[in-house]
């Protein structure tokens, strides 16, 4: 293969064809392609786009790339959600056992957490025992039992992102939608499941920024996945600020459980509700959206779904002990409130400062093998729209050592911006792609 010309002819504006993809995918596979080459093909695309024929073969080529995950061995149509990233996103863990109470399978792979937005998996492992290493047999074993299992990437799953995100992530083309698009969905289809809604992030705190953007970006997804025979709804929600109350690996798994007893934040729980709703709908259990939001509304409020968490805890040895208030998660030892210094309504809480200041904590790595620390994180005791006076608390910040507690303090005090007249209340789902 003549790599160069695959850059010349994107560079100049070409269109490939799905047998130029393949060759291209087998090179950055292969390792007989070097680096500034991939990474010179990935700025002629940063620049001059792909065509949807182009970036669907891009994406089912690269799923193609390495292991597929088998899941014809479960029982029923088995469902996924996936999350571009966010902060204080801990949907999967209510979503998913509502899924599996309605009877749906769900087996899914979940990342860890990288830069200041958390990763499910960072989240489970902070549940004492809790095992997220599974194999596919074992995994079908599980989720033909429980209906459910969430477990860490296995298997040899998309070499060619690998290779080819680690060259965009040092050559300023990850911003990429085709790229972001084909990277994303190539994991979603080699991950097996036959649905897959995506819960496109939108605002400070997400990759996307802006919501044509996050639109332009799902339907990219949307086709992908449907052009490989899969059913997709793509849901596009805010994270201009944090997600519920609690951010931090332990904190989001109390409140995930909080929510699941139905006592959790009202965004938290209707964004859970709504995506656990679609992958109801596109697994086969109800013929509407309303219908299935209803199902697992009342799953929510009768404990099912609670229960339905207890048992892949249990499944995958981990222990929860829901009579302490703590559920016997980790506990920092270091706790500081943050209070108001003014009078007004909280007009902006920047996720992203959130985000940073709890990385900062030691919750989120900025490298692959960073160390995390489970209990540490900020509890958000105002949101948007609150009105507040001095001495109220804003947030509690939780640390290991008091050496962090301050700069955090400082941080999470300047995410907030107080204003005297109230904002104009937003939706929490702005759009919905199917
Ligand atoms: N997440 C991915 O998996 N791939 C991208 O390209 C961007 C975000």
């Amino acid at each position: 293969m003549n790599f160069q010309s695959l850059i010349e002819k994107k560079r100049d504006g070409g269109t490939l064809s799905q047998h130029e993809i393949i060759q291209l995918v087998q090179g950055i596979v292969s390792g007989d392609v070097p680096d500034y080459q991939i990474s010179a093909w990935a700025m002629a695309v940063y620049f001059q786009g792909m065509s949807e024929e182009e970036t669907q073969h891009l994406a089912v080529a690269m799923c193609n790339s390495g292991d597929v995950m088998d899941l014809s061995g479960l029982n029923g149509i088995p469902v996924d959600k996936h999350s571009t990233g966010g902060v204080g996103d801990k949907t999967t863990l209510i979503a998913v056992p509502l899924t599996a109470a309605a009877g749906i399978p769900v087996a899914k792979m979940s990342g860890r957490g990288l830069g200041h937005t958390g990763g499910t998996i960072d989240k489970l492992e902070s549940i004492p025992g809790f095992q997220v290493e599974k194999t596919l047999p074992e995994v079908i074993d599980q989720v033909n039992r429980i209906k459910a299992a969430v477990i860490a990437q296995m298997g040899n799953l998309v070499p060619a992102d690998k290779r080819l995100y680690a060259i965009r992530d040092v050559t300023a083309t990850v911003d990429s939608i085709p790229l972001i698009a084909s990277s994303v969905m190539s994991k979603k289809l080699a991950s097996g499941a036959q649905g897959i809604v995506l819960d496109v992030k939108v605002g400070r705190g997400a990759f996307m920024k802006d919501l044509a953007q996050a639109q332009q970006l799902a339907r990219t997804m949307v086709a992908i996945g449907q052009g490989a025979g899969r059913r997709v709804v793509a849901v596009l929600s805010d994270m201009d600020q944090p997600l519920g109350r609690m951010v931090g690996n332990a904190l989001e798994v109390k409140e995930a459980i909080d929510t699941l007893q139905g006592h959790g934040p009202a965004d938290l729980e209707e964004l859970s509700l709504v995506l656990a709703g679609h992958m109801v709908c596109l697994g086969g259990g109800a013929d509407s959206l309303e219908e299935a939001i209803r199902k697992v509304n009342k799953l929510l409020k009768n404990g099912a779904g609670l229960e339905s968490l207890q048992h892949m805890v249990e499944a995958q040895g981990g222990y929860l002990d829901l009579s302490r208030s703590d559920y016997g998660l980790p506990q920092a030892a270091e706790v500081l409130d943050v209070m108001s210094q003014q009078r007004g309504y909280i007009t902006e809480l920047n996720a992203l400062a959130i985000g940073k200041a709890v990385m900062g904590l030691g919750a989120g790595r900025e490298r692959l093998n960073d160390v995390i620390f489970a209990e540490v994180g900020v509890e958000l005791h105002k949101k948007v729209g609150d009105l507040v006076t001095p001495q109220d608390r804003l947030a509690t910040i939780y640390a290991r050592d008091r050496s962090r507690l301050s700069q955090a303090a400082v941080e999470v005090e300047k995410a907030f911006t107080v204003s005297s007249t109230a904002p104009v209340a937003c939706p929490l789902i702005l759009d919905t792609i199917t």
